[in-house]
């Protein structure tokens, strides 16, 4: 199965999941790397050779018209699955369409609990004592799409935003890393996912 990954930021759930598509006998591999800006993470899929593109959001008159670009350079790699990790922009409905279900986001939060761009800062600001990690389906919505996997992670009282999203990640990587698997041996259909 080969899979593209779009980033935003550090990278590090993308840095797993190089990792792991490394491993001898991993299903899956991650032939690109996307982001719409100039990614930190980007250095971790040249890291591992793995090639990347930029197509960054400001040089947009319009969110559609980065769309459109992205798309073109989706369908140029014609990827297996894509991956959103740590994406922070909200695809089209246009773009949406024309992959899902094979369309993947990690979101640092139980869903449907907190969902949008600030899913750990409003889990603490809740004074919830747990949250969660979730890999859904993208779908039309914010975070809204099927749930594929999730798992709690508790909130600590002393916990900052950053030590909280910190606790998160892991639990979030494990969990991107099994789907992405379960999805290349077949194991998990996504025409009809079945939260385990
Ligand atoms: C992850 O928690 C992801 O779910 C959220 O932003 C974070 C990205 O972290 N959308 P990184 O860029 O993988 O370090």
């Amino acid at each position: 199965l080969s899979v593209a990954v779009l980033i935003s930021g550090t990278g590090s759930n993308l840095r797993a999941l190089l990792e792991a598509a490394s491993e001898p006998g991993f299903p899956a591999r991650i032939v690109a790397v996307g982001a719409d800006r100039d990614a930190d993470g980007l250095a971790h899929a040249r890291d591992f050779g793995v090639p990347t593109f930029v197509v960054p959001f400001r040089d947009h008159p319009s969110r559609e018209a980065w769309a459109e670009e992205l798309g073109r350079r989706l369908d140029d790699i014609a990827p297996g699955l894509i991956v959103l990790s740590g994406l922070m922009r909200l695809l089209p409905p246009a773009l949406v369409a024309r992959w899902s279900p094979r369309i993947l986001n990690t979101h640092p939060a139980y869903l449907p609990e907190f969902p949008g761009a600030h899913g750990v800062r409003d889990a603490l600001a809740a004074g919830v004592s747990q949250t969660g990690a979730s890999v859904i389906v993208v779908d039309d919505g914010v975070d809204t799409g099927p749930i594929l996997a999730q798992e709690r992670v508790p909130v600590l009282p002393d916990d900052t935003e950053d030590s909280l999203h910190a606790r998160i990640k892991p639990v979030e990587r494990r969990l991107l890393i099994d789907v992405v698997r379960r999805i290349a041996t077949g194991e998990l259909d996504l025409a009809a996912p079945a939260h385990t």
